[in-house]
C-alpha cells in the first residue's frame, strides 16, 4: 500500500523491515526514510514496491570472472523468485575474485572480499542476501562475512562447468590442465597438442569441474544447510541452475519471517560443522576446505575454538571416501550430478550425519532428506559408492603432527600416487622458497632421487602472502624423464584442490617464523612421513634444532639490511596499505589465515 504513514511525524516508524531498517543516519528517523526513498525512486520503484521485504543479491559478475559468468542470469532467476514470494529484489556488487587474475594469489584477498561482504551486508537495509558466487574463495569469503553481519544469507553458487574434449577423451580444469602439462614437460605430449588443450580446458562458464575447492565448498554449503541438494552440482549452463536460483529467490523472502532462528549464528551450530566435514571426507574434497572451515568456525561466537586440525582427523577416522572424482577418482561435477549429486550422497552419509541440523528452509537436515525423492541412479551407472563399498575406507584428508609441524599439517591421502610415500623416509632437498624452486629444480645437477622428500620453505601465509597454491612442487625433469610420477613433497603452502600426489600442506607455524622448524631444515636431513602414526617429523633433536633456531636470529640481526627481503616477518610493521593489514594480522592455517581481528569476539 502507500506509505504517507511513513511521513506522519506522531507515528514511530517500525523499523523491522526493508527500507525503513537501520534508520540511523541523521538522527530524524522519519527524514532519513524520506530521504532514503527519494533516492530509491530514481531507479523507478513504487511505494508499493518498498513496502516489501528487501532482499539483497550479492553480485559478483566480473569481465576477469569466468567463473562467474553466468551470474547475470542467476541474479534474474533469483530476483524473479525473490517477487514471485512477494519481496523486493536489490542487486548489489562486492569484488570478484577469480583464481587466475588476482595477483599475488586469491588467498590473499579472501579476507578483504570478506571485510566487503560483511558490511556491504551491514550497511544497506536488506532483510536478507543471496550471495551469488562460486569460484575458489568466493564462497569462503561470502560466508565468513554472511556470519560476521548475522543476517538471513542463502548462497547461490554460480556451478561447475561441462567438460571438453581431446581425441575423444573428456577433460575439464583443472586436474587435466596439470596432467597434461606434465606429460609436456615430461616430452609425452608435444606443442601442438598441448596448444589445441588449452582451448577446451575451460570449455563453458562455471565453476572448474573437478571436485577442486569450488566444487568441495558448494557441496559443503550444502551440507551446512545453505544451499538446496541439487545447488552444488547442477551445471552453471544448465536450467536446472536457473530452477534452483529462483528457489533461493523466494527462500530469501521466506526466511526473512523466520526471525532469529535462521540467521547463520543460530542457524549454524558446531553439528553443521560435522556435517560439513563428513562431506569433506567422503567427497575426497580439497584440501583448501579445511583452512577456509576453520576460517568460517571461527567467525562464529559459539563454535570458535571447538572445530581445530583435530576435528578433521577425528571426523576423517570414521568417513569412507565414497564420490569417484578427479583429482581423488575418475568423474566430473556433471558426473557427480547425474548420479545424484549431494541428496544422494547424504542419503549414504546418513548414520554419520547430525540429521536434527537445521537448513536454511527451516527444516533439519534429516527432514529435507526425508522429503527429497528423487529416483535412484543404477549403481553401475553412479559415480557414488555405497557406504559399505567405499573408494577409499576412511581419512582420505589426515592431519599430520610432530616436530616439522608441531601445529600440524595437512595431507590429502586420497590422491596420493604411489601409497608407498604414505610411509616414507628420506633426505631432504630444500629449497628456500617459489624462486629458489624455480631456478633450480630442472638442474640436471640437483642431488635428489625418487626417496628424497622435496621441501619448499617460504610460501606460507606471511613469508608468501597469500600462501599460493605452490605446495605441488613438480617433480624433478630428470627424474620425470624416468618416469619418476610421485614424491614425498613438504610446504607451508597450500595446494589446487584439483592437483594430487604425495603432498604435505599448511605446515604450521610456517617457515617464515623465526619460531618453526620448517625455516630450519637443511639439505639432507632426514624427513619421515607416516600418515597412519599421523606423524611428520624431522630425525633432529631437539638441541640441534634450538641452535639452527639461534644461529638464524643472530644472521637476521647482523644481516639486517639483506635480511629484511627475506625476513617479511619483519619488514610487514613498516608496509602499507591492505598488504600491511594482511601482513600484521593474517592468522597461521590452523587457525584458517583469517585476520586476527575478524575472529568471532571471547575466543
Ligand atoms: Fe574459478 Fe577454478 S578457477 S573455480
Ligand atoms: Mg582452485
Amino acid at each position: 500500500g502507500i506509505n504517507n504513514g511513513d511521513y506522519d511525524l506522531e507515528r514511530p516508524i517500525d523499523t523491522s523491515l526493508g527500507m525503513r531498517r537501520g534508520l540511523t543516519s541523521y538522527g530524524d528517523a522519519h527524514f532519513s526514510l524520506f530521504l532514503r526513498k527519494a533516492f530509491i525512486k530514481a531507479l523507478g520503484y513504487s511505494d508499493d514496491a518498498l513496502s516489501r521485504p528487501v532482499v539483497g543479491i550479492a553480485d559478483t559478475r566480473s569481465g576477469f570472472n569466468p567463473c562467474h559468468a553466468n551470474a547475470p542470469q542467476l541474479v534474474d532467476a533469483a530476483s524473479r523468485g525473490v517477487m514471485l514470494a512477494g519481496g523486493i529484489p536489490i542487486p548489489f556488487p562486492t569484488i570478484s575474485l577469480h583464481e587466475s587474475f588476482a595477483a599475488p594469489t586469491s588467498m590473499f584477498l579472501r579476507n578483504l572480499m570478506s571485510m566487503d561482504t560483511e558490511e556491504m551486508i551491514r550497511a544497506q537495509p536488506v532483510d536478507a542476501v543471496v550471495l551469488v558466487g562460486g569460484c575458489d574463495k568466493t564462497t569462503p569469503a561470502q560466508l565468513m562475512g554472511g556470519i560476521s553481519a548475522n543476517k538471513p544469507i542463502l548462497h547461490l553458487v554460480t556451478g561447475p562447468m561441462m567438460p571438453g574434449s581431446h581425441r575423444g577423451v573428456r577433460i575439464g580444469a583443472c586436474t587435466d590442465c596439470r596432467n597434461n602439462w606434465a606429460s609436456y614437460r615430461a616430452g609425452v605430449i608435444d606443442i601442438e597438442e598441448i596448444a589445441a588443450l588449452n582451448d577446451e580446458l575451460a570449455p563453458t562458464a562455471g565453476t572448474c569441474g573437478v571436485m577442486g575447492t569450488a566444487s568441495t565448498m558448494a557441496c559443503i554449503l550444502v551440507a551446512l544447510g545453505l544451499m538446496p541438494f541439487k545447488g552444488a552440482t547442477a551445471p552453471a549452463v544448465s536450467s536446472a541452475r536457473l530452477r534452483i536460483a529462483e528457489e533461493t529467490g523466494a527462500n530469501a523472502v521466506k526466511i526473512i519471517t523466520a526471525g532469529e532462528k535462521l540467521k547463520p549464528q543460530s542457524l549454524l551450530t558446531r553439528e553443521s560443522f560435522l556435517n560439513a566435514i563428513t562431506v569433506l571426507q567422503a567427497i575426497g574434497g580439497s584440501t583448501n576446505a579445511v583452512v577456509h572451515l576453520l576460517a568460517i568456525a571461527n567467525r562464529h561466537p559459539t563454535v570458535a575454538g571447538t572445530i581445530t586440525l583435530d576435528t578433521f582427523d577425528e571426523v576423517g577416522r570414521r568417513t569412507p571416501l565414497l564420490v569417484d572424482l578427479k583429482p581423488s577418482g575418475a568423474n566430473y561435477m556433471t558426473d557427480f550430478h547425474n548420479s545424484g549429486g549431494m541428496a544422494a550422497l547424504l542419503h549414504e552419509l546418513r548414520p554419520l550425519l547430525c540429521l536434527d541440523a537445521l537448513t536454511v528452509t527451516g527444516r533439519t537436515l534429516g527432514e529435507a532428506l526425508d522429503a527429497e525423492r528423487s529416483i535412484p541412479v543404477p549403481r553401475a551407472l553412479s559415480c557414488i559408492q555405497p557406504l559399505d563399498a567405499p573408494l577409499y575406507p576412511r581419512s582420505s584428508l589426515v592431519v599430520l603432527r610432530g616436530n616439522l609441524a608441531p601445529h600440524g599439517a595437512v595431507m590429502k591421502a586420497s590422491a596420493s600416487k604411489d601409497r608407498r610415500l604414505l610411509r616414507h623416509s628420506g633426505r631432504a632437498v630444500v629449497f628456500a622458497g617459489s624462486e629458489d624452486l624455480a631456478r633450480r629444480i630442472d638442474d640436471e645437477g640437483l642431488d635428489a632421487d625418487e626417496d628424497s622428500v622435496l621441501v619448499l620453505q617460504n610460501i606460507g601465509p606471511v613469508g608468501n602472502p597469500g600462501m599460493p597454491e605452490a605446495g605441488l612442487v613438480p617433480i624433478p625433469r630428470k627424474l620425470a624423464a624416468r618416469g619418476v610420477a610421485d614424491m614425498l613433497r613438504v610446504s607451508d603452502g597450500r595446494m589446487s584442490g584439483t592437483a594430487g600426489g604425495t603432498i604435505v600442506l599448511h605446515v604450521s607455524p610456517e617457515a617464515a617464523d623465526p619460531a618453526s622448524v620448517l625455516g630450519v631444515v637443511r639439505d639432507g636431513d632426514v624427513i619421515t612421513c607416516d600418515v597412519d602414526a599421523r606423524v611428520l617429523r624431522v630425525e633432529i633433536s631437539d638441541e640441534e634444532i634450538s641452535r639452527r633456531q639461534e644461529a638464524r636470529r643472530r644472521a637476521e640481526v647482523e644481516g639486517e639490511e639483506g635480511s629484511k627481503k627475506h625476513n617479511p616477518w619483519k619488514a610487514r610493521e613498516k608496509m602499507r596499505g591492505y598488504r600491511g593489514l594482511y601482513m600484521r594480522s593474517v592468522n597461521q592455517a590452523d587457525q584458517g589465515a583469517d585476520f586476527d581481528f575478524l575472529r568471532a569476539e571471547g575466543i
